[in-house]
């Protein structure tokens, strides 16, 4: 129905703009304003508003807000929608945290991973994040829910570490997804795959990738979606965005954007006015975020990638 309705399919909340890291890669980091942050209640009124199937709470980073399990419960409605994804560093996650987070609702914690060592602390400029990782994640996996997601953005400085990263997730007992820098956020080309030895290295690396796949989907992308990230890093781009109108952002402090490297600001009443000003003109190509990822298919191919995980055999 959202499909048809030009409703978003996935919303992205940003509930907090401040940080615990300093990535190289992002436009966030430390601390920021705080005081205008929407209240959990007020998370309901764009729910009811714009019926998402599927919600991101990120950030920022989302658990430096102390009511993060609040929102997630003012989110979820009682039929079990949205699912739900918690997009998060983990620095602040603990046993109890995660437990609460479950019973609120969230149904996937993608947790950000650039390196399968502590060289991940000096990406992130936070000394300690790596073995904090390695201690909790296989601990929490052990608890059998299946909901455990290593998220790892394709920079030229882990290029090389992608499948030692794969095995992390093994490891660990957790699934792993792969995402694409994007040069939009912080304006550097260095950490995007700008010569052919680098492309030929990402090739050679998603087939194998490719060839790990098993029954227990644990390479949580679809095929089709390693084969786009590919032709992303050879067009230096990927046409066709439609943020906006089949996901876009909410702001800490409440406007809707079409997406978080787009700042154009719009009111919650005005959704049908960002897709006629910005949707419509928009010829911005430059990333192939996750949520772009899933929601530039067509709506079959959409439907049967997402279905067929649904029915796929669990570990
Ligand atoms: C902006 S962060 C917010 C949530 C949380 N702080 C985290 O790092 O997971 C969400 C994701 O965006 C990714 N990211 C940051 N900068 C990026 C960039 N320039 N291009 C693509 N992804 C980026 C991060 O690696 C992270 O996985
Ligand atoms: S990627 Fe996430 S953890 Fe890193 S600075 Fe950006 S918001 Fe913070
Ligand atoms: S391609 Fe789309 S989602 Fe990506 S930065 Fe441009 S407008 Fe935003």
């Amino acid at each position: 129905m959202n499909w048809i309705a030009k409703r978003p399919i996935v919303v992205s909340f940003e509930v907090t703009d401040s940080c615990t890291c300093w990535c190289k890669h992002c436009d966030h980091g430390g601390p920021r304003d705080d005081s205008r942050n929407l209240r959990p209640a007020d998370y309901r009124r764009y729910m009811d508003a714009l019926r998402p199937c599927v919600v991101q709470v990120s950030g920022g980073e989302p658990l430096m807000r102390e009511d993060v399990v609040e929102i997630v419960r003012n989110i979820k409605s009682n039929t079990g929608l949205p699912y739900t994804i918690l997009v998060s560093n983990w620095s602040l996650m603990n046993e109890r945290l995660y437990g609460e987070l479950r019973a609120a609702g969230v149904d996937q914690f993608s947790v950000s991973l650039d390196f399968p060592d502590r060289r991940h602390d000096d990406f992130r400029v936070h000394p300690g994040l790596y073995d904090h990782l390695c201690g909790l994640i296989p601990r929490l996996a052990a608890q059998g829910h299946d909901d455990i997601v290593l998220n790892t953005c394709i920079t030229s400085e882990n290029l090389e570490e992608i499948p030692a990263i794969a095995d992390r997730a093994k490891e660990w007992g957790v699934n792993i997804c792969f995402s694409s820098y994007s040069p939009r956020r912080t304006g550097c080309q260095e950490y995007f795959l700008n010569d052919p030895d680098q492309l030929d290295t990402l090739r050679w690396e998603l087939e194998r990738i490719d060839s790990r796949r098993d029954r227990t989907n644990w390479i949580v992308n679809a095929p089709t979606t390693l084969a786009a990230t590919r032709r992303y890093f050879e067009n230096a781009g990927t046409p066709g965005c439609k943020a906006g109108m089949r996901f876009l952002v909410v702001t800490s402090d409440g406007a809707l954007q079409p997406c978080s490297m787009q700042f154009e600001r719009y009111a919650l009443e005005d959704r049908e006015r960002m897709i006629r000003e910005f949707t419509a003109r928009n010829r911005c190509d430059q990333c192939y975020v996750s949520i772009r990822s899933y929601l530039d298919k067509s709506f079959p191919q959409l439907l049967w990638e997402n279905v067929s995980g649904f029915l796929s055999v669990r570990r």
